[in-house]
């Protein structure tokens, strides 16, 4: 796919659609391009079309013009327009132009400008909305859209939005081809080659072994990774882009998470293969940092493994020593993402960040709390939170904010260990980021549940069914503003 900037007028393109967005009620918009265009939008107002928020309608063009055919699209009332009902918007004409088989489009900018908003929003919701994830399918779909024309004049902002645009949704759609990848090909082997695939100059990617990770005693890690044959690996990559402290982005990664032995409801289990969404995350971050050279210091852990019930698996009542040295008595072999990130967050320190970011499907509460709507966000780092919230705004990628009160520290007692890793169904969702608070200290840290955003059920205008890759625009937005 690509995308052009091409300085030539609507009527003149040649194209096989030409899209023209709409604010509601405004049939006017285009009345100087040319009559004969005037003329159909005029009639199509009457009844066909009346740009409510990704409304769409595509007609044959006026014979006097080159496009072939003109995509009117909805992008609501005009006060209320915003980056995100152009991204909304974007996703939905483009998804809805490949499907009726159009391989060349042209954007129409005029409308988008005057309102200060940037194409470049339309298109990021455009690459987005295009992704399909057809590696399993034997017999793939044809419909493809080949290229799509920004008809603009040539500028170095629009250029450069357009350059960030390509390079972070297509660090999205990376981490959505890993996470829609089944767990029998995502194994940690696998994770860990996509992580070495990202590998160039001045991006390093280390993977620690089992026997590395024995050796550091990662115990709590190590106690999820025994019930499966598949080897456990530890993925650490470094992006130097200052020389400041880094800020290190753990993802957790359970490329599948079966429950272990306290295992779970047979009924929609297969979904679990998303478990390293966080992960996933984690590498579109660090692929879009490292290719727009963000001037900042990151690191990235992917402390990957499976979580089965296997002869060898750790079982509820087990007790294991943590890296950081805390005994974690196990009542749940199922709350295992927050075992693995507990020693990811003890190893995190031994970097001295200046700040710790994870990001997790780690709790089903999360998703009861929130529904799909939005990332929970909690953390001892105040003004790293609100730094969050603002990029989430920017982003739409939403988080809202729960609490960490001390008591909670009561929820965790364990009657022979340092701490549990599970209280009870009450809580669950804050009791399971105060264990990581727990692990964390007074190191400053933020924790992202994502289980409830992860995995979109239901297409959005630029989320296909599946996973949403959300985290990406999240991360990468922050970090751009991080000094
Ligand atoms: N991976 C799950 C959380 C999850 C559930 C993500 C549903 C997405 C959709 C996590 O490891 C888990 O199993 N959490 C349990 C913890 C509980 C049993 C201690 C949960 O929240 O139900
Ligand atoms: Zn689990
Ligand atoms: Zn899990």
């Amino acid at each position: 796919m690509n995308i052009y900037i091409n300085n030539t007028k609507e009527v003149d393109c040649a194209c096989n659609a030409l899209i023209l967005p709409f604010t509601e009620g405004d049939s006017m918009l285009y009345a100087d391009l040319d009559p004969s265009i005037s003329k159909l939008i005029k009639r199509l107002f009457s009844k066909e079309f009346h740009g409510k928020q990704n409304e769409v309608l595509l007609v044959p063009a006026p014979e006097d013009i080159r496009p072939e055919r003109i995509l009117l699209i909805g992008l609501g009332k005009k006060g209320g327009v915003s980056s995100e009902k152009v991204r909304q918007a974007g996703g939905k004409a483009a998804a809805y132009l490949r499907d009726m088989a159009m391989k060349n489009i042209a954007l129409s900018t005029g409308v988008l400008s005057s309102l200060k908003l940037s194409p470049a929003d339309f298109i990021e919701g455009s690459l987005l909305g295009l992704y399909t994830f057809n590696a399993y399918i034997t017999e793939k779909k044809r419909k493809k859209v080949d290229s799509i024309s920004v008809l603009s004049r040539k500028s170095k902002e629009l250029k450069d939005n357009l350059r960030w645009t390509e390079i972070v949704t297509s660090s999205v759609n990376f981490a959505r081809d890993l996470i829609n990848t089944p767990s029998n090909d995502m194994t940690p082997t696998h994770l860990a080659s996509a992580a070495l695939s990202l590998k160039r100059r001045n991006l390093s990617v280390k993977v620690l072994e089992k026997k590395d990770v024995q050796k550091l005693g990662m115990k709590a890690y190590l106690s999820v990774a025994k019930g499966s044959k598949e080897p456990p690996k530890f993925i650490i990559l470094e992006y130097k882009g200052s020389k400041a402290n880094p800020v290190v982005l753990i993802g957790k990664s359970i490329t599948f998470d079966s429950g272990g032995i306290s295992l779970k409801p047979a009924d929609g289990m297969e979904r679990m293969k998303d478990d390293m969404a966080g992960g996933a995350a984690v590498l579109g971050v660090i692929k879009a940092v490292s290719q727009l050279k963000l001037p900042v210091h990151l690191i990235g852990m992917l402390p990957a493994t499976e979580n089965l019930p296997g002869g060898s698996a750790t079982k509820p009542g087990d007790v294991v020593r943590a890296f950081n040295g805390k005994t974690v008595e196990i009542i749940s072999t199922d709350a295992e993402g927050r075992m693995t990130l507990a020693d990811a967050i003890g190893y995190a320190k031994r970097f001295n960040p200046r700040a710790i970011i994870d990001i997790a499907t780690l709790t089903g509460a999360c998703s009861i709390a929130l529904g799909s709507e939005a990332i929970a966000i909690m953390g001892n780092y105040r003004e790293l939170i609100d730094e969050i919230k603002k990029s989430a705004d920017k982003t739409y990628e939403r988080v809202w904010e729960m609490p960490l009160f001390e008591e909670y520290k009561e929820y965790l007692k364990s009657d022979i260990a340092d701490i549990k890793n599970y209280g009870s169904r009450n809580g669950s969702l804050v009791t399971s980021a105060y264990f990581l608070y727990e692990f964390a200290g007074q190191v400053p840290w933020v924790h992202l549940d994502i289980a409830g955003t992860a995995w979109i059920e239901k297409e959005r205008p630029y989320v296909p069914k599946g996973a949403s890759g959300i985290g990406v625009r999240l991360m990468v937005n922050l970090l751009k503003d991080m000094k």
